[in-house]
């Protein structure tokens, strides 16, 4: 079975842009693959961040995760930090990469503009522990949403890198995207982000949802209820075509064309639609969050296997470098 990797930062909660863009793929391709899922708590730190939220930031991450249908016994959902291997891999594969990649990566460029006061090594040298998190296992499956592409991208060169240098090592990743692999935010301008006030939390209630959705923008020509509109240039019908089935889609295109239906008519339907996905996500949630010591466990266990494959690869790319005593490892 191939083996397929994933990561995800422990920044609090979940939205639905990474449900729609990534992780509704990961619950679907566990079956398929042999999967890791890591929650990336040594990504977390490149910026500033609050000590004492971070343990339970995590928790909730894996809590969340479970509750989307990342199934107990499917994947290995295990905690970053709790692997060294990764960032001895990380050491190893510095070596092999050119400080002008990294420098030129659009998340470094975007990150370094936001935390000015703090542009630490750590976020330079981020997209190296990334590669590192997906080859120690051998991945060959990274399935992300779209921003994540070039990282994907930078860890297949790596890989290739590696290999030319030091022999056949490690296969060549590819990230895998969803059908809709940058969700747009409730501004319409940018991607759904948890740093951006522009979100729908996968956890919120219904009534926050409808709050949120009800003053966002839409077709900016539909200024009265009975002024016609472009559904194409409306951001909440682009977030319909996350929930909403093709005949319902024409009937509100219809609608709106013909100014049959006003906008609140239509957001309302998106959210009901909307919550017939999150109904269940949230009751599984509630239920999770009431297991902590299983899933601690669990978190536990995985680390433990984790740790078994890691050790393996850190084993043979240190014969191949030759770097010895490989048995005192
Ligand atoms: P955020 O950008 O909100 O901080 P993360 O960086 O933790 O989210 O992303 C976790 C996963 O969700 C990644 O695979 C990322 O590509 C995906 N993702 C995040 N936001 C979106 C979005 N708006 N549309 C599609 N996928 C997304
Ligand atoms: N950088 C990714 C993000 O912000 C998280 C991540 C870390 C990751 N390591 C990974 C994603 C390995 C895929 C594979 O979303």
């Amino acid at each position: 079975m191939a083996v397929l990797f994933t990561g995800i930062q422990p920044t609090g909660f979940l939205h639905i842009g990474n449900y729609f863009g990534a992780i509704k793929n990961w619950v679907k391709l566990q079956h398929e693959y042999e999967s890791y899922v890591s929650i990336v708590d040594y990504h977390a730190i490149t910026v500033r961040y609050d000590t004492g939220s971070m343990p339970h930031n995590v928790f909730e991450m894996a809590t969340g995760l479970y509750a989307c249908g990342i199934d107990f016994d499917r994947t290995n959902l295990f905690v970053q930090s709790e692997v060294p291997g990764h960032a001895e891999l990380t050491w190893i594969f510095n070596t092999v990469t050119s400080i002008g990649d990294l420098e030129r990566m659009t998340q470094f460029k975007d990150k370094s503009k936001q935390n000015r006061e703090n542009i630490n090594v750590g976020l330079l040298d981020y997209p190296v522990l990334q590669a590192a998190d997906i080859l120690i296992y051998k991945g060959e499956v990274v399935p992300v949403g779209e921003d994540q592409v070039q990282h994907i991208e930078f860890a297949r060169e790596v890989s290739r890198k590696f290999n030319v240098r030091y022999g056949d090592t490690f296969p060549e990743c590819k990230a895998l995207l969803t059908e809709t692999p940058r969700v747009m935010g409730l501004d319409g301008t940018n991607k759904m982000s948890k740093s951006r006030e522009n979100y729908i939390a996968l956890f919120e209630p219904e009534e926050e949802i409808y709050k949120k959705v009800s003053v966002a923008k839409t077709d900016p020509a539909r200024k009265r209820r009975t002024d016609p509109g472009t559904p194409q240039k409306c951001n909440i019908f682009s977030l319909h075509g996350l929930v909403t089935s093709e005949e319902q889609l024409e009937e509100i295109t219809t609608g709106c064309t013909t100014a049959g239906i006003g906008c609140l008519d239509c957001k309302r339907v998106f959210v009901e639609n909307l919550m017939e996905v999150l109904d269940p996500i949230q009751k599984s949630y509630r239920d999770y969050s009431s297991r902590k010591k299983e899933v601690k466990a669990r978190l536990r266990e995985n680390a433990e296997k984790c740790r078994a494959v890691a050790k393996k690869t850190i084993v043979e790319v240190k014969q191949r470098m030759g770097l010895t005593p490989v048995f005192s490892i």
